[in-house]
């Protein structure tokens, strides 16, 4: 039987957000219906609800999610009712070719659930990344839940399933970072400062955190940063050096995507040394660099899409540390809202003070 649930709708372009009613059918074969119990709020989403994503209005936002599974259609056997789970954007088929060459987070083939969520009236909703998790619950393919240890409170747990993730990810799997390297993050929102976290469970001897503002570098020391540039007052490129010994870093992270911030991350990387992207451009921007510096300066010039993450190897891995009392995952919930305040969150984004706030249900 088809439910009636609560959810947070972007009706049209730069329109704000809303609560409405919409319809979860039950789930049909390979998909799950959860019960989503926190859901953090993401410039993704924002992205959605200002038509900068694409224009298939309406849309079921929210994709940072963790719930319990209520029920799952045929064929499911990972996953079952009870199950706590996080969802992630991306369940991969495990048969293409990026699959097959043990890149599955370059999946070509990617699964959402089949069936649509709607409104009362019947219009079709288009879930934010295929996930729609601001809403009590939600339609998913099953290869979107990852089960983890439920102990762990699901307002932390979401957070893995976007930013948290992609910035951790950015640091530990595209980056690499391993003991006693030198490695600076760019950019210190939600993103950049899980990659400091991540670098510092990878054991980096030196995380220098850069950002124009001096709240975000304070909490950034918080994270594990050991240094900090505010790079309004002083030049990033030969703070780093300094704080490497005249080298540059061997992992510079760029977290703001911006092509002034990653030129500055291109040349405070030691010789050799491994840049890696994760802030998300937008499409008109350009970059033009010396072409002998890229030659002669070696290494790797590296992007991370979702932190070059596989969910089920990663989320739980991350639980458990968290759960260990090794990784501190409450420091990235800035504030817990209720649904009817995602537009409130939304204005909230940029004014410094915000991580994540997080939807709690
Ligand atoms: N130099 C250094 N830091 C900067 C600069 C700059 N020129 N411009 C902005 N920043 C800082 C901001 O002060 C802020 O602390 O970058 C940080 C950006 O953080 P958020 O806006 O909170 O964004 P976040 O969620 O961390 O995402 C960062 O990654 O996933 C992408 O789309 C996301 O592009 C965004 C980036
Ligand atoms: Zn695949
Ligand atoms: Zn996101």
């Amino acid at each position: 039987m088809a439910q009636e649930v609560r959810g947070v709708i972007a009706p049209g372009k730069d329109e704000p957000v809303r609560v409405e009613t919409i319809v979860v059918p039950d789930p049909g074969p390979g998909e799950a219906v959860v019960q989503v119990q926190a859901c953090g709020v993401c410039h993704t989403d924002l992205h959605y609800k200002q038509g900068g994503i694409n224009d298939e209005f309406p849309f079921l936002l929210g994709h940072e999610a963790a719930g319990v599974v209520e029920s799952v259609g045929e064929g499911v056997t990972d996953v079952a009712p009870g199950d706590f789970v996080i969802l992630n954007w991306r369940a991969v088929c495990g048969n293409c070719r990026a699959c097959l060459r043990g890149r599955p987070w370059y999946c070509f083939n990617t699964h959402n659930a089949r069936q649509k969520m709607t409104l009362t009236d019947g219009t079709e909703l288009s879930p934010a990344l295929g996930i729609g998790a601001f809403a009590e619950k939600t339609l998913v393919a099953a290869g979107q839940c990852t089960k983890v240890d439920p102990s762990a409170s699901a307002a932390v747990a979401g957070l893995l399933g976007c930013g948290v993730m992609a910035g951790i990810g950015a640091a530990i799997n595209t980056g690499n970072v391993g003991r006693g390297d030198t490695v600076a993050v760019i950019g210190c929102g939600g993103v950049g400062d899980a990659a400091i976290a991540g670098s510092n469970l990878a054991g980096a001897a030196r995380i220098i955190a850069v950002d124009i503002d001096d709240r975000k570098l304070e909490k950034a020391r918080t994270m594990g940063a050991t240094h900090t540039v505010n790079s309004r007052e002083n030049d990033p490129v030969e703070a780093i050096r300094e704080l490497t010994g005249g080298f540059g870093a061997d992992v510079v992270i760029e977290a703001v995507g911006r092509p002034e911030t990653y030129q500055q991350a291109f040349y405070a990387r030691d010789l050799a040394g491994t840049v890696v992207l994760v802030g998300v451009p937008t499409p008109e921007m350009k970059l033009e660099l010396p072409l002998l510096d890229v030659f002669g300066r070696g290494g790797s010039l590296k992007s991370s899409w979702y932190g070059d993450c596989l969910p089920s190897r990663d989320f739980p891995m991350l639980i458990d540390l968290h759960l260990q009392g090794r990784l501190d995952l409450e420091a990235f919930v800035t504030e817990t809202i209720r649904l009817d305040e995602v537009e409130k969150a939304f204005e909230r984004m940029h004014d410094g003070d915000v991580l994540r706030s997080v939807v709690v249900l």
